[in-house]
């Protein structure tokens, strides 16, 4: 299996620029609450944590109960399971479920990602190997070149692959039996995909943040493969903090099971999590120091908004894509922002946990 990222280059160890520690440590703890995989989670130990079975996927309830109906019913009738896409934001588990469902259906996958697909012969040579009901797993879906896409219509429709040789009046096209396959495409961008790719699966599937409860399951789960006792206020105090994301709650047990290896008896409880936490600079609510000050300039330079979008991706350096794909998704979620026609508005829960007044209390303070 390919799985094919724009890495950043690593930088000179003398060109470092000098940060302070301050901007070093804001930059720590954003770091820890980012939901992308970072270049030490893409490897074997990461595998191994990693659920290969619907039992070990903890949460997405409805998204499990869909799946679970597609693969009985393309099982009993030896058909192969629908196209599938899954969209939501980082680290939400889609590519883990992509593969799960491969060994769900006993079939075999392969991964790839759309930057990976630039030129027509890289979708052409997976396509002509895939052997009757694979799974071709094409992560951020939304990346893929005209061409490409082009060339999967067929493909994905009637298990097709047209080849056009020549040009112009003597141009032909011959057509290739393909194996039928099930294609999977995963995008936490769903809004960016073109309608006739779209309309071409027949399941679109949403991953959501997932539950404290759920979190801490997961962080149970995890703590156990990597043998670190773990109390179950511990793995709640990991789960709150973890923008619920099972990516972040995974790295976060890591960092404590650090802190709690050097600092203590080795056992994670609510205090050693909290301490270590609060040393890697996590919020109580796993707020980072973007969402801080998105929420911070929205209440006191705008009055607690509306803001347009442009302005807050000004005053926090994010682009505007970020804002709307990983920041705005979690605040709204947990109460702290909502979207207006006008503009990005703090709810009083942002007040409070920012410790400002919240609007009322000020107005009955007059
Ligand atoms: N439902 C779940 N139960 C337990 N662990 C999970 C679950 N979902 C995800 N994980 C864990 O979180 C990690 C990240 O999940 P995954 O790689 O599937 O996310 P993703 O949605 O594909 O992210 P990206 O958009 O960055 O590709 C996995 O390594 C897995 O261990
Ligand atoms: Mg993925």
């Amino acid at each position: 299996m390919a799985i094919i990222s724009s890495k950043k280059q690593p930088q000179e160890p003398g060109k470092q620029p000098k940060k302070s520690r301050e901007s070093a440590k804001k930059a720590q703890a954003e770091n820890v609450l980012r939901p992308e995989a970072r270049d030490d989670e893409q490897g074997k130990p990461e595998e191994s944590i990693r659920p290969q079975r619907f039992a070990d996927y903890i949460g997405q309830k409805d998204l499990k109960d869909v799946l679970e109906i597609a693969i009985k019913a393309a099982k009993s009738r030896q058909e192969v399971l629908d196209h599938l896409l899954l969209y939501g934001p980082p680290g939400l588990g889609k590519t883990t479920m992509a593969m799960i469902l491969a060994s769900e259906m006993e079939v075999n996958y392969k991964i790839t990602s759309a930057p990976a697909l630039e030129r027509p012969r890289d979708i052409m040579g997976l396509l002509v190997n895939l052997k009757p009901g694979d799974i071709l797993f094409i992560d951020e879906i939304h990346r893929l070149s005209r061409m490409t896409e082009e060339i999967l219509y067929p493909a994905m429709e009637d298990y097709r692959l047209d080849i056009t040789t020549g040009k112009g009046p003597s141009a032909r096209t011959r057509s290739i039996p393909l194996s039928k396959f099930t294609l999977v495409g995963a995008t936490t961008r769903v809004g960016a995909l073109t309608s006739p790719l779209r309309d071409r699966f027949g399941l679109i599937q949403k991953l959501r943040f997932y539950e404290v409860d759920e979190l801490s399951q997961i962080v149970l789960r995890t703590a156990q493969l990597l043998n670190t006792p773990v109390a179950s206020d511990g793995a709640t105090e990991i789960a709150r903090r973890s923008r619920g994301t099972p990516r972040i709650a995974n790295r976060l047990l890591k960092r404590v099971r650090d802190y709690a290896e050097v600092k203590s008896s080795g056992e994670i409880n609510e205090t050693v999590a909290g301490e270590a936490l609060h040393l890697f600079q996590v919020d109580p609510c796993g707020l980072d120091w973007t969402d801080r000050r998105m929420l911070s300039v929205i209440i006191e330079q705008f009055n607690g908004g509306p803001v347009g979008l442009e302005t807050i991706a000004a005053a926090t350096g994010e682009d505007t894509q970020t804002i709307e794909e990983v920041y705005e998704p979690y605040l709204m979620q947990i109460g702290y922002l909502s979207r207006t026609p006008r503009g990005r508005v703090a709810t009083p829960a942002a007040y409070q946990h920012l410790g400002f007044k919240p609007p009322n209390e000020q107005m009955s303070l007059l």
